[in-house]
């Protein structure tokens, strides 16, 4: 099949020559120009520290609006990562005994973790909810007089599942259930409307699909919590966004480069990369499902589905592979080592695939050639993990 790559793209970045990398879904890549960037701004800070930080602010400023406007949100403030925007969403709502928590069996495991800890302190129940084939009914069915916060997954991790966010914000808002979105994967990745999804607390990261320097993260807030946001650490920042963003002496050039991450994907145009991503993420699919099928290391359907613009895309092993995280790591470390291939297999029998700019239809050939045989002979290896 032929999904013409972007001429040129694969020297905008610096990935090891050899390695294929197929998972650009957990880390990211940052594009060479982005990084100059980025070591600009670092010379910049340790020619003269004091003017770097005595204008630190006001920059800040100026690159938080360039992101906000490309997401558009009208209320939004920097943070380092999706982990911190979670953490500080779960920090702001108040919790009492009795209140239960929503969260889905889609999502990402730290985020629980921290949920966990939030309903443990406060005294909240977590809800699980199992999302199904249908996920509004799912979540809405899962809501009572005590459900107080609702976690959801823009697009989730381990499943690469595409949730109505907006939708559901909407619905639970009504039911007077506070949404909080992790929206990790979403920003570069797909048209993002803040101001239209209008959850109380939606996050992503900007350096998984939006090119920026890591670590960099966007966390939206509706206007009626700006007032009570409770940032994690208390320093000089006073208010919305700047209590939030301004947390003593950090490095804060990744922040600063966002915008050019911006940039190269306006550049190169954001619907032809999306759109390459997406063909290519289906493609890789495809030829892994039907390579691990005729192998008997795969049990999916011959049309495996994905999510529309959604550039990462799941592949179901056989089952006994993969189920743990030891497993998991072991798999990968053994595909890295025999194949020259970066993957990531969720620890729940499924191997994720990424498709970004960098990747071609060969890289993913060159995976389904040489992953049966990877899989069959690390049976035996896994048996006695
Ligand atoms: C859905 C989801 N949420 C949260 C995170 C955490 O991101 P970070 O480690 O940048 O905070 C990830 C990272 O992969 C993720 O996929």
């Amino acid at each position: 099949m032929e999904i013409t790559p972007i001429p040129g793209v694969r020297e905008m970045f610096s990935l090891e020559p050899g390695v294929i990398q197929l998972n650009h879904g957990s880390y990211g890549a940052v594009p060479i120009e982005v990084q100059e960037r980025q070591s600009e701004l670092r010379a910049e800070m340790e020619r003269a520290p004091d003017r770097f930080f005595s204008r630190l602010p006001a920059r800040l400023a100026v690159a938080r609006e360039r992101v906000a406007a490309f997401l558009n949100s009208s209320g939004a403030a920097f943070v380092t990562n999706a982990t911190e925007g979670v953490a500080v969403a779960l920090e702001s709502v108040p919790l009492t005994a009795g209140d239960e928590i929503l969260y889905t069996d889609h999502g990402y495991a730290a985020v629980e973790r921290a949920l966990r800890r939030r309903a443990a302190e406060s005294g909240a129940t977590p809800v699980r909810v199992v999302l199904g084939d249908d996920p509004v009914e799912a979540v809405l069915g899962a809501v009572t007089a005590r459900t107080r916060l609702a976690v959801l997954d823009h697009v989730s991790s381990a499943g690469a599942r595409l949730l109505p966010v907006g939708r559901l914000a909407g619905e639970l808002a009504a039911r007077d259930v506070v949404t909080v979105v992790d929206g990790a994967h979403a920003p570069g990745m797909l048209p993002v409307d803040l101001d239209a999804i209008n959850a109380d607390f939606w996050v992503g990261n900007l350096h998984k699909w939006a090119f920026s320097p890591r670590p960099a993260a966007l966390l939206h807030v509706a206007p009626h919590w700006r007032r009570r946001v409770r940032p994690l650490v208390v320093s000089y920042g006073e208010g919305f966004p700047d209590a939030l963003e301004f947390q003593g002496t950090r490095d804060y050039t990744a922040l600063l480069a966002a915008p050019y991450g911006l940039d190269v994907l306006e550049r190169l145009g954001l619907e032809r990369v999306r759109s390459y991503n997406t063909a290519l993420a289906a493609y890789g699919q495809r030829v892994l499902a039907e390579a691990l099928r005729e192998a008997g290391l795969c049990e999916d359907a011959p049309q495996s589905t994905g999510y529309p613009g959604v550039p990462m895309r799941v592949v179901r092993l056989a089952s006994g592979l993969g189920v743990t995280k030891a497993q998991a790591d072991t798999l990968c470390a053994e595909v890295l080592d025999r194949l020259g291939c970066q993957i990531k297999i969720e620890p729940v029998g499924q191997l994720r695939l990424s498709a970004q700019i960098y990747n071609t239809a060969d890289d993913y050939e060159r995976l389904a050639a040489g992953l049966p045989a990877v899989l069959r002979s690390s049976r035996a290896l896994l048996r006695a993990i």
